[in-house]
This record gives C-alpha cells, structure tokens and sequence, in this order.
C-alpha cells in the first residue's frame, strides 16, 4: 500500500516540512510540525539546525533530544514583537519554565528578553543558575514549602501567591520593613476544551483563589505592610486552540483590576497565563503567536478604555507554544512483531519514561524516519516504547515507510513536557539533549549513566554480602 495523496502525490516524511515559505500565512513555529531548520538533504536524510541527524545519533547515542536554536528563538521574538505591535503599555512575556528547565534552555529565554516562570526550588534555582536576573522571575505553585518561600525572598523574586495557607505564611516570614512583591492568582471560571488534566481556569481546580473570595483577599493584601501586591495572575490551561476563552479572560481579569482600586491597592501587573496550543499532527490548526496575543491585547485595551483604567504591565507565560515545536526525540529501531490481521508493532529505544504524554494524556504525535525522508509511506505502524508496560506506546497507526531496525525514528513536537516530565522508570537513563544551530550540535544535558542512576541509592551495611 502506498500512501497516496487525493492529487495522486506520492507521500514522504517530506510532508512534514516547514510551510514557513508561505509568507502569507504569517505563520509561526507552533504552526509547523518539524522544527524551523529542518531540510532534506541528500535525497533522504534529515537535517536539523544545520546537522545531520543519523550523524547527531552517532555522535551523541540515542534516544537523543534535539533542540533547534533557531525555531526556539523565532517563537521568543514572536512573542515580543506581537506585544509591541498590539500592546500601548509595557508587556514582559515570561517562559514557562516547566515545559523544559534546563540551564541552556533557561539562558536562552532570558537572552531573548523572556521572565522566567518557575514553579518549585528546584527551577528557581536552576533559573537563577542559568544568570536569570530575580526581577523577572515569578515563582507559582499551590503548595509552596517555607523553604522555597524563603528562597524566592533571599533572590528578591516574584511571589505569586495561590491560597491564603500562602498569604499567612508570608505575613509570618515577611519583614515589613521589605515588603515582599507578590501577585495574586485567582480562578477566573473559564471553561476551555481540552485535556481534563491541563485544565486550570475552572472554578474546581485545585489552583488559585476562588473569585468570591476577592473582596476577602484584597482586604486583607491591603493591611498588609509586609505584602506588596503588585498584580493579578490567571492561566486557564494548555494546548488550548479558541481564542475566545483568554479573551473572555482577559475581559475578567480587567474587572479584578477595577475592584482592586475600591481597596487603595495599586495593581499595575496583569498576567494572562499561557496556553497557546501547537500542531502535533496535520489535523491541529492553532493560531498564530501573533493571531493569539492580538487577541488578548485588544480586549484588555478595549476593557481598559471603557473602565478608564491605566493600562496595567501585561504579562503572558507561554512554555508549550515557545519550545514544543523546536524540538524533536531521535529514537533506533529495534525489534518488531507481527500479529497478523491487526496489527505491526515498531519498538524504539525509548518510550514513557522519555515521553510520558501518550501514556498520561493520549497525547498523538506523528513522527518520520530520518534516513527514510523520500522514501514513500507504505505501513501503518504501532511505534512501542522499550518499557514493561502494555500501555507503553508512543504512536498508534504510525504512517511510515518500511522500516528496519537501526533506522531512526524521529518524533516531532517533544520540546514541552518531555525532558522535563522524563523519569527513570525501568531504570533507563535518560537521554542526552543536544542544541543546533548552523550546522555545530552541543550537548546541553548529558544522557545519565548507570552510575548516575545508583547514585542515590544507600545500601544499609546489615544488606551487604547478606546472602
Ligand atoms: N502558567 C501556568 C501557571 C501554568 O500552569 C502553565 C502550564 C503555563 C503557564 C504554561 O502553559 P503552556 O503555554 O505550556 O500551555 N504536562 C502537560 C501540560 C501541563 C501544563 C501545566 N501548566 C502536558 O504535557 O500537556
């Protein structure tokens, strides 16, 4: 069976390259399956950032993450320019940092003028590391510990404060002499389709405070010399493709800015949350980085002029849409197995433990084999992680050409909430992660070993030669 297009065009992995050439579209990487760079060159071969890619798995071992500089970039100056052009006031996009924290990926936000969001200590820490400057970082998280509270404080950084457990514990650590800058999130009750684990913005989410307990939580930030609120935050969820519901929160969101006034505190900083989806198959089609924050732009300004408000510093925090698409898995093929009438199954050397989306969220992803560019699409495959668990799938119905093993596999879109939801399950190490750009590869994490994955393990010395 050979895949064959309604115009009677033979499909390739081909058929996943940038459109970026449609200049009309003003289209943006989250639009795009493969990253921005990617070409193929002698006839068949994959080429990201520049490099080859079979090249980069024989060099760096596989599975292997790679990274294009330029895709990843592209979306940070999307983003800023977009701001500029539809945004009168001061605007700060800040990088998700939980989508990939690493200090390469972090040092190369902040270079583009991106804040960092961080969610625990750990990628506090790890921003900090990478020379991110505290005044934009923003730390979130709905059950912060004293430590991470006492951390964020020590660096001067952003506090974004979810629960009043939160609000106390600060009144406590707070010297009134400096003030601590926070931000408050609230619960907007926004519906939006998608996920039912990725949703946050409605009312029975475990985030943020609960908007009728507003005129509590603005009483009681304003008597507090020890607290400086700065602003409000809401993010409403991920992978998210209607515009209608950031603008309907945007809408809300200037409504809180209007009431904080009636309590003397002088709210400057609005922060809209991320969520802009991405294309991980031919069928996704989300806005544009620009299509998205026009959106949101034109209703806070809209909303601003009829409250006659100032317009507030807007904030945004995008992570899947600034680093998912920059980003693809290279993986070998392994074994196969037959199981005649229903279906093949094509293992890699990799899965959930590198991937865990499809097993937690069915998340779908299309993939090509990067020595197979050309070749035509003649299989639907079942691509199998390497892991003990029937469940450890990472591609149903796979459209592929003939496969072997030593082929590699290369998944697209795996730049957010894949390296950095990776575990160690089965003890795999996890892979290496390398940067491309202009045709030179540079690790940016090293693949683990096995000594690194004994490396917390304490055996009791009654345990030793016991047997
Ligand atoms: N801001 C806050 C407060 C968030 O909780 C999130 C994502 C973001 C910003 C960034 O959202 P994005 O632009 O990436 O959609 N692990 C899931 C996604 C969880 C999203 C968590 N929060 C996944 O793999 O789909």
């Amino acid at each position: 069976m050979v895949s064959t297009h309604p115009t009677g065009v033979q499909h390739s992995g081909s058929q996943y390259l940038p459109q970026r050439h449609d200049t009309s579209a003003n289209s943006s990487p989250n639009q795009e399956l493969l990253p921005l760079t990617a070409r193929v060159h002698h006839h068949d071969l994959l080429e990201i950032g520049g490099c080859d890619v079979t090249t980069l798995v024989e060099q760096f071992g596989s599975p292997l993450y790679i990274l294009d500089e330029e895709t990843l970039r592209s979306a940070c100056q999307q983003y800023r320019d977009a701001f500029k052009q539809y945004y009168k006031g001061e605007s700060q996009v800040l990088y998700a940092s939980k989508a990939w924290n690493c200090l390469a990926v972090c040092a190369i936000a902040a270079s583009e003028g991106m804040g960092i969001d961080v969610v625990s200590g750990g990628e506090l820490y790890t921003a900090l590391q990478a020379g991110v400057s505290p005044d934009k970082i923003y730390l979130h998280g709905n059950n912060k510990s004293r430590e991470e509270l006492v951390l964020a404080i020590n660096s001067g950084v952003t506090i974004v404060a979810d629960n009043w457990y939160e609000l106390r514990t600060l009144v406590e650590i707070a010297q009134p002499a400096q003030p601590i800058r926070i931000m408050l999130r609230l619960t907007p009750g926004i519906e939006c389709h998608t996920h039912e684990y990725i949703r946050t913005g409605h009312l029975d989410s475990k985030f943020g405070f609960d908007p009728n307990d507003l005129d509590e939580v603005f009483t009681f930030v304003s008597q507090q010399p020890a607290l400086n609120c700065v602003g409000v935050h809401a993010h409403i969820g991920s992978q998210i493709f209607e515009r209608q519901p950031h603008q309907d929160l945007a809408a809300v969101m200037v409504q809180w800015l209007r009431d904080a006034t009636k309590y003397g505190l002088n709210i400057t900083e609005l922060n809209v949350g991320g969520g802009l989806g991405i294309k991980y198959t031919e069928s996704d089609d989300p806005p544009s980085i620009e299509e998205w924050v026009k959106a949101i732009c034109e209703v806070i300004q809209e909303a601003c002029v009829a409250e006659n408000l100032p317009l507030p510093k807007l904030l945004s925090e995008p992570g899947r849409s600034l680093i998912a698409t920059a980003c693809v898995t290279a993986y070998t093929v392994g074994s196969s197995k037959v199981v005649p009438e229903i279906r093949t199954y094509v293992a890699v050397d990799g899965g959930m433990s590198d991937n865990p989306r499809p097993i937690t969220y069915q998340s779908v992803y299309r993939a090509v084999v990067a020595n197979k560019m050309s070749f035509p699409l003649t299989q639907t495959v079942t691509i199998a992680g390497k892991h003990c668990e029937s469940g450890d799938i990472l591609i149903k119905n796979a459209l592929l050409p003939k496969t072997e093993s030593g082929d590699i596999l290369v998944v697209m879109g795996t730049g957010a909430y894949n390296y950095s939801m990776a575990s160690n399950y089965n003890r795999l190490p996890r892979p290496a992660a390398v940067i491309v750009a202009n045709g030179e590869a540079n690790l940016i994490l090293q693949r683990e070993t096995y000594q690194d994955l004994i490396r917390q393990d304490r055996l009791p010395e009654r345990l030793k030669n016991s047997h």
